[in-house]
């Protein structure tokens, strides 16, 4: 295990560019907790989705966010997404989940309670939490920040491979339109939108492995730790 100061690390970048490989990686070599922000506005989607929940009625939204839930369990040494009680953690991977949460995601109370949880979450340091504006709007303080991306090809595939592994019946087609679709919400919206700002490390991950990827963000870490502590 590397050995650190107590620290926040944060992960941003675009949809599908491996983001969540790396921060469970570095989590497992830093011994800290992993944190999939993403989960929990999938969750959100998931559950208004199920509810019925009419995502451009404020009121209803709000009211519907005091009975959302979302916890992390380790569960067979994997991290499950937990939604009222119930392991959601391979739903919330669904194209039906995945066409509607950059929408919610829009949305500013879903966004600010989903921060309320997130700082909570941080509190203690020890997280690698991975994102959209986990260095810039939840945690601009972070000791480590990351923006990572991919040329977009490189990331439809990896991500057509993700789901056709699990069973899933998508087109090459129906992944990119889904993936152009929520690069162009997420960067473009108004609240808190997808930000590389001046103190994340960009890595471009495209034609490194996970192992490479890994190192690199490692060095970064190291020698920035040294600075920190000094
Ligand atoms: O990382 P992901 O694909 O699971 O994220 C799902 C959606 O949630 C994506 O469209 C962007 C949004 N998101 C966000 O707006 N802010 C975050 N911190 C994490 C995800």
């Amino acid at each position: 295990m590397t050995e650190i100061e107590d620290s926040v690390v944060a992960i941003d970048g675009f949809s599908s560019c491996g983001k969540s490989t790396l921060a469970k990686e570095l989590a497992r070599e830093l011994g800290y907790r992993f944190i999939d922000s993403g989960a929990m506005y999938r969750a959100c989607t998931l559950y208004f989705l199920d509810n019925n929940i009419d995502i451009d009625d404020i009121a209803a939204v709000t009211k519907a966010l005091d009975n959302i839930h979302i916890e992390f369990q380790n569960i067979d040494g994997h991290n499950a997404t937990i939604l009222n009680g119930k392991n959601i953690t391979s739903e919330i991977r669904s194209l039906r989940v995945a066409n509607q949460v950059s929408e919610v995601a829009t949305i500013k109370v879903v966004r600010q309670q989903m921060v309320k949880l997130q700082h909570a979450m941080g509190a203690q340091k020890r997280i690698v939490m991975d994102g959209r504006d986990i260095g810039s709007v939840v945690f601009p303080e972070a000791e480590h920040k990351f923006f990572i991306t991919a040329d977009v090809d490189v990331r439809v595939q990896r991500r057509h491979n993700e789901l056709t592994t699990k069973g899933r019946n998508v087109t090459m087609q129906d992944v990119k339109e889904n993936l152009e679709h929520r690069d162009h919400i997420d960067s473009t919206r108004e609240e808190s939108p997808l930000t590389q700002t001046p103190s994340h490390i960009l890595i471009d991950n495209s034609y490194l492995t996970r192992a490479e990827q890994l190192m690199i963000a490692l060095k970064h870490i190291k020698s920035k730790n040294k600075t920190l502590v000094a």
